[in-house]
């Protein structure tokens, strides 16, 4: 093996190391969760073509309207208008009322956007909010009906 081919074997595998060492010095992950791990995405290509176990998730408020007040009202509180504007119609967020959504707007798909967070800015709501709330603006989100004129149209 010349020199640059040994870099390249060992370096990847240092980095895995540290990369597990930094984990197990973080700690556990918080114990204290009202929901399930992880939701199922049919619609995701899985490497290796095996999906990860993941649960179904099901809105316990779906269709109750109640929860659909309560849920606008945690929008405003949890300063989710903040981000994603009054109406939730967009801001420096994404609008969550135009009907498009890019991590999905099945019901257990909006919930883990807000419970988990995502990527691009988007900060994970689980550890400050119950499930059951998360769930009433999941509700309030989806009776949210798209307008006719969306302001921004998808790239062709
Ligand atoms: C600090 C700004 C900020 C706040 C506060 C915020 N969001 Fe977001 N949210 C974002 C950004 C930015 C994205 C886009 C993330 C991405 O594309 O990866 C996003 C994405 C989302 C998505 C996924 C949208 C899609 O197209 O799939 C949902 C659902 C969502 N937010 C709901 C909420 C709710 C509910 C709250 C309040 C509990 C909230 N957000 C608070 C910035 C914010």
């Amino acid at each position: 093996m010349t020199q640059t081919m040994i870099q390249r074997v060992a370096r990847p595998a240092i980095v895995l190391a540290l990369a597990a060492a930094c984990r197990t010095k973080g700690g556990a992950a918080p114990t204290r969760s009202d929901a399930p791990a992880a939701i199922a995405y049919p619609s995701h290509i899985a490497a290796g073509g095996v999906a990860p176990r993941g649960a179904t998730l099901t809105n316990p408020y779906a269709g109750d309207t109640a929860a659909v007040t309560a849920g606008a009202a945690l929008f405003t509180a949890m300063n989710c208008d903040g981000c994603h504007g009054g109406g939730a119609t967009g801001w420096v967020g994404p609008s969550l009322a135009d009907g498009r959504w890019r991590y999905g707007g099945a019901a257990g798909e909006i919930f883990s956007s807000i419970y988990y967070g995502r990527r691009q800015g988007m900060p994970a709501f689980g550890g400050i909010m119950p499930a059951a709330g998360i769930w009433k603006v999941v509700t309030y989100l989806q009776s949210l009906e798209p307008p006719n004129d969306v302001p921004t149209e998808s790239w062709k």
